[in-house]
């Protein structure tokens, strides 16, 4: 059976390369989507990317990957500092999870400085632009082989 990971992005992440491009960069989520197709090529491993602007629809995703997928990579965009719910879901999946922020949270205002994702996550990457992505999913290709 092939393994499979779940790369979820959340609000606005579907404006990627208009938005802000000053903080989030030039590439679209269609870029990253690519980028993750390629990287998780490379590795032999199966793909699914999503992205959503409701949060309801995020925590069916994640319930849905519980037993299913080997990791999710998210990039959880502004529920990452507001979701007790996100957390709950994550937590309840127990698939390990990779937090992925595309621009330095830490360098940025206080409000983006806490994450109730980090604390049900194996590792957070932030502030190497959309490479974030790549990497999250390489670090799952060395910990499944
Ligand atoms: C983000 C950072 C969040 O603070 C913000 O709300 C986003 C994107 C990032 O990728 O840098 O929407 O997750």
């Amino acid at each position: 059976m092939a393994t499979t990971l779940l790369v979820l992005n959340g609000p606005n992440l579907n404006m990627l390369g208009t938005r802000e491009p000053a903080v989030y960069g030039k590439d679209t989520l269609a870029d990253v989507e690519a980028q993750c197709r390629a990287a998780a090529q490379a590795h032999g491993l199966e793909l699914e990317f999503a992205q959503t602007n409701h949060e309801g629809q995020m925590i069916d995703w994640i319930h849905q990957a519980r037993g299913r997928v080997a990791g999710i990579v998210i990039n959880p965009a502004a529920w990452t500092h507001t979701s007790v719910a996100l957390h709950d879901a994550l937590a309840a999946a127990e698939v390990p999870t990779i937090e992925v922020h595309i621009s330095n949270v830490h360098k940025r205002e206080a409000f983006r400085h806490h994450s109730y994702v980090s604390l049900v996550a194996i590792g957070v990457i932030a502030g190497l632009g959309t490479h974030g992505y790549t990497l999250a999913i390489e670090h799952f290709a060395k910990l499944l082989k």
